[in-house]
């Protein structure tokens, strides 16, 4: 058996877990069986390198460091979660996964693309998402909502330039896969971001049943 691996990717505040949540529950009224995690962490081992990462205290992060860390915890989280549900043929519903290495520390942290390609291999074994949902919109909306959350991880803490540089690194990214990598508007209501998710996914399975 061979399950599927849906990821959702995109800048802070896209509406990623919530759009997730709301996926999970329309595949499984379709019958499915999904399982949703999310990085970095979705395992006990990752959890605990997510701490290390999100942290606002760890400001002295080198960026190979950041990217290791995060491509360590992805490793465990496909050896222990991600490979196991697909080959009992499971939905797996990703919030984030090895795209949001390749634009946070390669567009904006500016490690080499190809070192980070690499290293994704090695972590995932090269399992690579069947569809990638990727949810943006407008910065000033999309950051409005994160706005009411609260503090700021070290992610979320980084300049506006920074930001910048991850939208367009999310932008080239669906350009070059424009197959896996679908961009739906998010900075509309849930209801209407959750129905452009729900074409989406039925089209890849419309397309992976008949095709
Ligand atoms: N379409 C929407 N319109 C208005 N508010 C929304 C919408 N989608 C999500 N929100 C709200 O915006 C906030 C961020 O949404 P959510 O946590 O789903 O985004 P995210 O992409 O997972 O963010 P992060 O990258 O920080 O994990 C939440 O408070 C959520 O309730
Ligand atoms: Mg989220």
């Amino acid at each position: 058996m061979v399950g599927i691996l849906i990821t959702f990717d995109g800048p802070d505040g896209g509406g990623k877990t919530t759009q997730l949540g709301l996926l999970a529950e329309h595949l499984r009224r379709s019958g499915r069986t999904v399982r949703c995690t999310r990085e970095p962490g979705g395992t006990a081992l990752g959890d605990k390198i997510r701490d290390l990462l999100l942290d606002p205290a760890n400001a002295e992060m080198a960026a190979r460091t950041e990217a290791l860390l995060y491509m360590a915890a992805r490793a465990q989280h496909v050896a222990e979660v991600i490979a196991p549900a697909l080959a009992r043929g499971e939905v797996v519903l990703s919030d984030r996964y090895a795209d949001s290495t390749l634009v946070y520390q390669g567009a904006a942290r500016r490690l080499a693309r190809e070192d980070l390609v690499a290293i994704n291999r090695f972590a995932t074994g090269g399992v690579v998402p069947d569809l990638t949902i990727l949810l943006d919109g407008d910065a000033a909306t999309l950051g409005g909502r994160l706005a009411g959350r609260g503090d700021a991880d070290r992610i979320e803490g980084e300049a506006a330039a920074f930001h910048a540089e991850v939208r367009r690194g999310f932008r080239e990214l669906a350009a070059a896969e424009p197959e896996r990598v679908r961009a739906v508007a998010a900075d509309r209501g849930v209801d209407e971001v959750h129905r452009a998710v729900v074409a989406v996914v039925e089209e890849f399975l419309r397309r992976r049943a008949y095709g």
